[in-house]
């Protein structure tokens, strides 16, 4: 593993390895090794073009808690914002890291940046994938339910977060169900990745598939970089929101997952993400211990 582009460029068993690593320093965190030094004296660059409150603060308490350091590095203050190349900034930034974390608009700038990087690239959510949120999510699921068969069901847009769940779902041998209305299905070439075709269901009938669900998950309607065009985006999900009423036929031990920021009241109600089958802050929690599992196997 030399970056983390996409969760397609990952074995299962790399994938795995992460699990056990992630388990293993959320143990020692919760024993009481605040400080686990297995990066001292590294720096993670990171560079940003959205807003991010989970990605970055888990990332950056990743670093302080591996024993190293990290640089927040806003797009607007750099020399990119002028036009210099990202293969200019890629090589230099090169000389002063040891990792970059990107998080940006197109996936093919996460690309470029690890064409010309002699450093590990991590992405850290694009228009088009989320791997970081995504594994933690499976890690989460791990801790609590077996990933072989599970039937998770999300329900919402064909997102990035959506797409990751897509690939994330044929490594670990999970029965995925995206439900998601005309016009705002996955895409097709991150579906046409998909090696088990059998364990993939797009549908966009959310109701047939909450009675067997073990796991149902949702995102924003509208991420980050669309809001031209929200209203009539919006006006497409009317009957996919999680409420009380849709879940009425769930199984009583059904988790629900959102990777966060919740739009409350909009693909989701306050008395589901605060509900008894919420999981969504355990979620939110693990992003630390998984984010130190990749940094320590890359950096
Ligand atoms: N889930 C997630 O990536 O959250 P942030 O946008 O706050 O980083
Ligand atoms: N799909 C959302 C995820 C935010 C973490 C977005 O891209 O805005």
């Amino acid at each position: 593993m030399d970056n983390l582009i996409s969760i397609a460029d990952l074995s299962t068993e790399e994938i795995l390895e992460l699990f056990a690593r992630t388990k293993e320093l959320k143990k020692r965190k919760k024993d009481g090794e605040k400080v686990i030094p297995l990066l001292p004296g590294k720096v993670l660059g990171m560079f940003f073009r959205k807003p991010s409150t989970r990605t970055r603060i888990s990332f950056e308490v990743a670093m302080f808690e591996l024993g190293g350091n990290a640089i927040f590095l806003s797009a607007e203050e750099m020399q990119l914002s002028r036009g210099e190349t990202i293969s200019d900034t890629a090589k230099v930034l090169s000389a002063y890291l040891n990792g970059i974390l990107i998080r940006t608009f197109a996936q093919k700038e996460v690309e470029d940046f690890a064409k010309y990087s002699e450093i590990p690239v991590i992405n850290g959510l694009s228009n088009l994938y989320h791997p970081c949120q995504v594994l933690s999510d499976y890690y989460t699921i791990s801790e609590k339910k077996e990933l072989q068969d599970l039937k998770l069901t999300y329900i919402g847009d064909g997102n990035n977060v959506c797409h990751s769940l897509i690939l994330g779902a044929d490594k670990l041998g999970v029965k995925l169900r995206v439900i998601t209305p005309e016009g705002c299905q996955p895409k097709k070439e991150v579906v046409a990745k998909v090696k088990n075709k059998k364990n993939l269901v797009l549908s966009e009938r959310p109701e047939d598939f909450i009675p067997d669900s073990d796991v149902i998950y949702t995102d924003t309607w509208v991420s980050m970089g669309e809001d031209n065009g929200k209203e009539k985006k919006l006006a497409k999900f009317a009957g996919y929101q999680l409420n009380s009423k849709l879940l009425e036929k769930a199984r009583k031990d059904l988790l629900v997952m959102h990777c966060l920021p919740a739009h409350r009241g909009e693909e989701i109600t306050d008395a589901v993400i605060d509900g008894a089958s919420s999981i969504v802050f355990e979620q939110a929690a693990n992003r630390l211990h998984l984010q130190k599992a990749i940094l320590a196997t890359l950096l």
